[in-house]
């Protein structure tokens, strides 16, 4: 029997999991996603095209590959709808080539989830957490809270009344918000495209996977945001709403712990964030705003610039601790070939301390970096192809982040297309 390797993001998303997912995926027979909805934004580029997708696993665009849409995912049936119209139209039917399956067991996420959403965050003012305003908090508190609908009702005769009776609860808190809407357009869309995913195979996502591994496939599940927007270990309550760790994988598939096989943590060579809460290596100035401008850090899904900082230690040593990272991958390393000089935080200076550790509290008290100097490599990465080529300072980079985490760097990225990809190891 074969284990369920998992890649997830180590920071706070972004961190260029699709790229990654895209390029492993000739080595598995599955890829499926387990949490988050299309609050996501996985960016793939190759063959000089570039593709966003948001509900759909990055394992669609080779041939052999099956993708599942798990259960612990949310689903907005428009979006979803979208994704998969806008691959038509560039060549790309993962329904009609039988490679795309969706979890009976996935929550809807319904016009109104999208509306608490907004009128949530429009009332919490400058406090807000920065949603992607997708309904992804509204669509799991109802999951949580035993009134969620879910991919598997649509096909029940009585779909149409269970939404009312929704829609209705939601209006009914929505009355207390002042908030302005009109359902109607949303409404007509959202049943047009609850017909269309009825169309895509509905599996029970803990049965397939399973059979998957009875059989001696290999499957690899793909994480959404990243280990700090963990709604229980996250920077609280600047995350999203739904575990984004390994542990997430077992409850958003449907596997036993011990079928998690090799855990790949991805993170960026520096750090950046979408959208409010705390941020300690947090670059608010020119260097900030170089790193923006040379990696392009606005956000896949919304557009908003992306705040960005240094590596952050004592982070990702939490997030490797907490997701059991078994390979690393570094992503983005040439965004910092212009630097002379990279830095990265090892520990905070917090209470009067210097700790190693996230401390509970960062919101009310912001730890302070101390950064150690890193000697910059001034070369183009982007046009190196093998590992013969790595400047000697970025190797010292690469060595002196695996002394720290203690974990191998497998993989380098050193470009957004596919073949800029360097196997380390
Ligand atoms: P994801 O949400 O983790 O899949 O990451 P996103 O797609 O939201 O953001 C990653 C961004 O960085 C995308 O625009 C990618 O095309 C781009 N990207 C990925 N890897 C690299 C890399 O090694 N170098 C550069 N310059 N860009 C990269
Ligand atoms: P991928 O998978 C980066 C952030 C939002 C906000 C917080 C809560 O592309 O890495 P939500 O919409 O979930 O209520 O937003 O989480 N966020 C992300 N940031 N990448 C993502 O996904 C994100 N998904 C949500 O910006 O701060
Ligand atoms: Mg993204």
């Amino acid at each position: 029997m074969t284990q369920v390797d998992v890649l997830l993001g180590l920071q706070w998303g972004d961190e260029g999991k699709g790229k990654i997912v895209d390029v492993l995926s000739p080595q598995y027979d599955l890829i499926a996603r387990f949490q988050g909805g299309p609050n996501a934004g996985h960016t793939l580029e190759f063959d000089g095209k570039k593709f966003v997708l948001n509900t759909i696993p990055s394992g669609i665009f080779n041939e052999k590959t099956m993708n599942l849409i798990g259960n612990g995912v949310v689903i907005d049936p428009i979006i979803l709808k979208r994704e998969l119209d806008n691959l038509k139209k560039a060549g790309h039917d993962p329904v009609a080539a039988g490679k795309l399956v969706l979890a009976r067991k996935a929550h809807l996420i319904l016009p109104t989830h999208q509306l608490l959403d907004a009128a949530n965050e429009q009332k919490m003012g400058a406090g807000k957490i920065g949603s992607t305003l997708k309904g992804i908090g509204p669509t799991y508190m109802d999951k949580t809270g035993r009134n969620g609908l879910r991919v598997g009702d649509t096909t029940l005769p009585d779909f149409a009344a269970r939404y009312a009776k929704l829609v209705e609860k939601h209006k009914e808190i929505l009355s207390h918000y002042e908030f302005e809407y009109d359902l109607t357009e949303k409404e007509a869309a959202f049943f047009e495209a609850i017909e269309f995913i009825k169309t895509i195979p509905h599996v029970d996502s803990e049965h397939f996977v399973n059979g998957y591994l009875k059989a001696g496939k290999k499957v690899l599940a793909e994480g959404a945001q990243g280990t700090l927007l963990d709604v229980d270990f996250g920077s609280y309550p600047f995350v999203t709403s739904s575990n984004t760790t390994t542990a997430g994988a077992c409850t958003g598939l449907g596997i036993a712990p011990n079928k998690v096989g090799d855990v790949y943590g991805i993170f960026k060579a520096y750090c950046t964030r979408v959208g409010g809460g705390p941020f300690p290596t947090e670059l608010d100035n020119e260097i900030g705003e170089t790193l923006r401008q040379v990696g392009h850090e606005f956000g896949a899904t919304t557009g908003r610039a992306r705040r960005c900082g240094w590596i952050d230690l004592p982070a990702l040593k939490y997030a490797i601790m907490l997701n059991g990272v078994t390979e690393l991958i570094m992503m983005k390393a040439d965004v910092l070939d212009g630097f002379d000089t990279i830095y990265a935080c090892t520990h905070y200076e917090y209470n009067g301390e210097t700790i190693d550790y996230m401390p509970y509290d960062i919101i009310s008290i912001q730890p302070k970096p101390v950064l150690t100097a890193i000697a910059g490599w001034k070369t183009d990465l982007t046009k190196i192809t093998s590992t013969d080529q790595i400047p000697s300072q970025l190797s010292a980079y690469i060595a002196f982040l695996e002394k720290e985490l203690e974990v191998p760097i497998k993989f380098l990225s050193v470009g957004p297309d596919r073949t800029q990809t360097l196997t380390l190891r």
